[in-house]
């Protein structure tokens, strides 16, 4: 944290700092210099550093454990966003950051209303705010996935948003959650970042949030596109992108400045002597959508087909056939059916194409728009 002469310095060498309103006098308890027009407070304004946010939502990267030595059984999200900016002091010479503390909560409790908030606070305080280079969120590994999707549809102004999570506590010998963290914040303030849609930033590797899935429950090398790859790489902390920025196939994007909630999507795996029951089960306990991991490309048992026919054509419910299998893609045509109706994945896997129909339920999408958003990502 820096010291109060320090910072009253760095305010006497960038009161010309337009975008940032108030300065304050600071304290034990209260380290913030500045504070912009949104109300962001900041630890510290260089003028010729990027302004990024930090939004933070818990997780392991936030977690704590009495032993050293533990990477499970540890209390995810105990941290505070304050607490994770101060541990890496060398976020300051890359970026000046300002830290929101949107939820503090492993990534299983990260409910749609939390990424709601999540998409339209990185609305408002960074693609809106002329100031701000970027976005990073930090988030617990589980089902980052989900919540990297979610935000690579629903925030497109250009500027970066780079997820960021930890496989070790922060109490863990080598824990990996400062580096990650540093590295995320260099990303989301790098130019060539931009145009990209949301990032996924782990172990040295920026991956495609469209692609990005957990390959492996404890290795911190586990966040992959197996087929699609990584967009680049750090190299002592400096970025270096493979391609320039392109727009992955099949992508669409959602506003959501006027949603306020997301239709329940039920994900449904499939496995040998498949029974139907999960299904109605599913829809009568409030599924809107339905998606299935299913065996291969799509594939589930004669019942559960017959099942889905009777879904899908007597309470229109749409069901969105996907893979279990960790890569590939579910082509249309391998969907066996008497309906037309049946919505292939195409390359999206259960959980991408689980935040892609709820998107499309909250924006009111009938079953033929439905099928039509899924199409791009499919080959046939
Ligand atoms: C610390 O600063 C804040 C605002 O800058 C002020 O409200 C608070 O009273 C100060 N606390 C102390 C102990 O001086
Ligand atoms: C900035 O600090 C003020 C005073 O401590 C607080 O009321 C406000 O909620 C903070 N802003 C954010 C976005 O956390
Ligand atoms: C502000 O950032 C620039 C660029 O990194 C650096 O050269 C300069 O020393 C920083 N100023 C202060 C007061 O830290
Ligand atoms: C910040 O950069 C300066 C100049 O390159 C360097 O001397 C200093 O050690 C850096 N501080 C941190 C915390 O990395
Ligand atoms: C949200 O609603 C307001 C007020 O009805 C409207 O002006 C605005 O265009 C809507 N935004 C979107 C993205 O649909
Ligand atoms: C679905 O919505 C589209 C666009 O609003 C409309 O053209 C089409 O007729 C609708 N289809 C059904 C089956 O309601």
């Amino acid at each position: 944290m820096l010291s109060l002469a320090t910072s009253l310095a760095l305010l006497a060498s960038v009161s010309h700092a337009s975008p940032i309103l108030q300065t304050r006098q600071t304290n034990e308890t209260n380290p913030f210099v500045f504070t912009n027009s949104n109300g962001l407070n900041f630890t510290q304004m260089n003028s010729s550093l990027p302004n990024v946010a930090i939004f933070a939502t818990g997780g392991t990267i936030a977690g704590s454990s009495d032993s050293s030595t533990a990477t499970a059984g540890y209390t995810a999200g105990a941290l505070g966003i304050m607490t994770l900016i101060s541990a890496v002091p060398e976020l300051l010479n890359v970026s000046n950051v300002a830290g929101i503390q949107i939820s503090n909560v492993g990534s299983e409790d990260v409910t749609s209303t939390i990424l709601l908030t999540l998409a339209k606070e990185i609305n408002k305080y960074v693609c809106q705010d002329d100031s701000m280079a970027g976005a990073v969120v930090t988030h617990g590994t589980d089902v980052l996935e989900e919540t990297a999707f979610f935000l690579d549809a629903t925030v497109n102004c250009g500027k970066p948003v780079v997820v960021v999570g930890a496989m070790r506590p922060a109490t863990a010998i080598s824990a990996d959650g400062p580096f990650n963290l540093l590295e995320a914040v260099t990303v989301a303030v790098s130019p060539e970042a931009k145009d990209r849609g949301a990032m996924v930033v782990m172990n040295d590797r920026i991956t495609s949030a469209y692609y990005v899935t957990k390959t492996n429950a404890n290795t911190m090398d586990t966040f992959r596109a197996p087929e699609q790859g990584h967009l680049g790489a750090l190299l002592s902390n400096t970025p270096y992108f493979y391609y320039p920025p392109v727009k992955p196939t099949g992508k669409s994007e959602y506003a959501v400045d006027n949603v306020t909630s997301i239709p329940r999507v039920d994900i449904l795996f499939a496995y040998e002597d498949m029974h139907s029951d999960t299904l109605y089960n599913a829809v009568k306990s409030g599924a809107k959508g339905v998606v299935i991991a299913g065996a291969g490309a799509g594939g589930v048992s004669t019942p559960f087909n017959a099942a889905m026919e009777d879904v899908i054509s007597n309470h229109c419910i749409p069901i969105v056939q996907s893979t279990r299998a960790m890569s590939g893609e579910v082509p249309s045509t391998g969907i066996s059916s008497d309906t037309a109706l049946h919505i292939a994945s195409g390359y999206l896997n259960p959980m991408k194409s689980r935040i892609l129909l709820g998107l499309l339920l909250a924006h009111g999408k009938n079953m033929t728009e439905i099928a039509e958003a899924f199409a791009p990502s499919t080959v046939a």
